[in-house]
């Protein structure tokens, strides 16, 4: 696929939170801003105009008329629009598509692509590529340097997640929450989180099985299952939301087949791509926010473990837990 053959990109869910972030990733690419960009909403937005490329720009509702006028899709919606809009364009149209939901990302024709891990997955016949979830997306580009050196045995991952994950509406509780709590009102307006998120910590991201986990923990195991290559690795996620406004923490225990030596570790972690490496200090929310580098600070010796790690990473969740992944895609894929 020629980036200078496609003339029109569309992105569907461009006034959410990933959406939007992902144009301003898109236009970082000289040969993107030459394109038309076709951006596209609920019915509820459509109409609206918003702002790209310096001017006005109008949001469309996605209708079959669009099928032919577009070259390449980004989807940045629910999954339910993406499970429902991308069969009906792969089947009517030669365009081809990258998910940013989860709509596809198990399925076994479907390439979900870190492009740090597993890039030559994508290959020149495919038209539908998915991008991983968020916390799966930080936590395997800290795991994956040490993967290549000594082999993982299985790993723990407690996360600490934002606010924006749950998208706009996300922001908009905790922001409202934390006015109610500053007038002095007791009452927390719950919509996206399952308990009042405001000066809380709650550990349920997404539906709760029957076995106890949630809907974004089993993401973290089978997603990290699929990137690696290897259904049997032993994983488990313990997924918190906290009352942060962007970027996923975690802190990740391993344990690996080879015998760890610390230099090795460090050099690993220094050295790969797309992670920002802490000699000294640690990476947090705040400064993380807006960088498209994930951080890594605090190695430790697990102690419980045999050949066990330790360390503490933290991701801006739209950009290379979303967006900015989605580009990488992209970019790579306009080479093939
Ligand atoms: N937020 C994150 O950190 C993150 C990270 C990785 C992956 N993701 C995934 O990325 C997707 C988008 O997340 P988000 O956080 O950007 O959510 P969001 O802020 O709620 O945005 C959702 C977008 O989808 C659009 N949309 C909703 N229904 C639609 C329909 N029927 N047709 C066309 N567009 C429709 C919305 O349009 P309106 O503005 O008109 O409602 C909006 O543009 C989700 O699948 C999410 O799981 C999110």
């Amino acid at each position: 696929m020629v980036l200078h053959d496609m003339k029109t990109i569309g992105i569907v869910g461009a006034t959410g939170l990933v959406g939007q972030t992902l144009s301003e990733e898109l236009l970082k690419m000289p040969e993107c801003r030459s394109k038309d960009f076709v951006l596209f909403s609920s019915n509820k937005m459509a109409g609206y105009l918003c702002d790209l490329k310096g001017s006005r720009s109008k949001i469309e509702s996605l209708t079959e008329d669009w099928l032919k006028k577009v070259d390449f899709w980004f989807f940045a919606t629910p999954k339910w629009v993406a499970s429902h809009w991308i069969p009906i364009i792969l089947n009517n149209s030669d365009a081809n598509c990258i998910d940013g939901s989860s709509a596809f990302r198990l399925h076994g024709e479907v390439p979900l692509i870190i492009p740090e891990i597993n890039m030559h997955q994508l290959t020149p016949t495919k038209r539908l590529v998915a991008s991983p979830n968020c916390t799966t997306t930080i936590a395997l580009m800290a795991l994956w340097p040490l993967h290549k050196v000594f082999h993982l045995k299985r790993f723990w991952v407690h996360s600490y997640q934002s606010a924006s994950g749950m998208g706009n509406d996300g922001i908009r509780e905790l922001e409202e929450q934390v006015k109610s709590w500053s007038e002095g009102k007791s009452h927390a307006n719950v919509r996206n989180f399952h308990k009042p998120l405001a000066f809380n910590a709650i550990p349920q991201i997404g539906h709760l099985d029957t076995d106890g986990v949630s809907e974004e923990e089993r993401k973290l195991v089978l997603e990290s299952r699929k990137i690696l290559g290897d259904a049997n690795l032993k994983i488990f996620a313990n997924c918190v939301r906290i009352p942060v406004l962007r970027c996923h923490s975690m802190e990740i225990n391993a344990e690996f087949d080879k015998k760890l030596d610390w230099s090795g570790a460090k050099m690993a972690l220094k050295s790969a791509e797309g992670l920002h490496w802490y000699e000294e200090g640690y990476p947090t929310a705040l400064e993380h926010s807006k960088r498209g580098t994930c951080g890594v600070g605090r190695l430790r010796y697990d102690n419980a473990l045999d050949n066990g790690i330790a360390m503490w990473v933290v991701g801006d969740q739209l950009l290379k837990g979303a967006a900015l992944n989605m580009v990488q895609i992209f970019q790579h894929w306009m080479t093939l």
